[in-house]
């Protein structure tokens, strides 16, 4: 049986859908929403951000990663991501999602929020490299 109830998975995605309509993103045009569960129950939103320095621009999951351990937490349980076409979580924010834990379940979803891919950090990320290869 997953973490995550089927009820809490749709919850999530809905959410990330709400929030995606949030996103900065003039430059580009491509909205991200996405909205991470703790293990504790506590839910955090995040949308991307982009800046006129074009590099500067932050994504949604690292966004609403960072909201939640600047709160405390880092255990996560599952992380939805919305995008107009269902499109996957960069290179850069599979390696942020990676210090935390390679289990954590992500849910990938188009704008009508339709599921397009339910998957984990350790499938995401093959041969992640991760806080235990700098131990002594
Ligand atoms: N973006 C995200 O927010 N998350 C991703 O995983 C992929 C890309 C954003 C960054 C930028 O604002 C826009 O999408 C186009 O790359």
């Amino acid at each position: 049986m997953s973490v995550i109830s089927d009820l809490e998975t749709r919850d999530l995605i809905q959410l990330a859908a709400e929030t995606r309509l949030k996103a900065y993103a003039p430059y580009s045009k491509y909205l991200v929403g996405a909205a991470l569960r703790t293990r504790s129950g506590r839910i955090f939103t995040g949308v991307n951000i982009e800046s006129a320095a074009y590099p500067t621009t932050i994504c949604a999951e690292r966004v609403a990663i960072f909201k939640a351990v600047s709160e405390g937490e880092r255990e996560f349980e599952a992380l939805a991501v919305v995008t107009s076409n269902g499109g996957f979580p960069c290179g850069g924010c599979r390696q942020v999602m990676a210090e935390f834990g390679l289990e954590m379940i992500v849910l990938v979803a188009d704008a009508n929020g339709r599921l397009v891919e339910r998957s984990t950090v350790r499938d995401l990320l093959p041969g992640a490299f991760t806080p235990e290869h700098l131990q002594p």
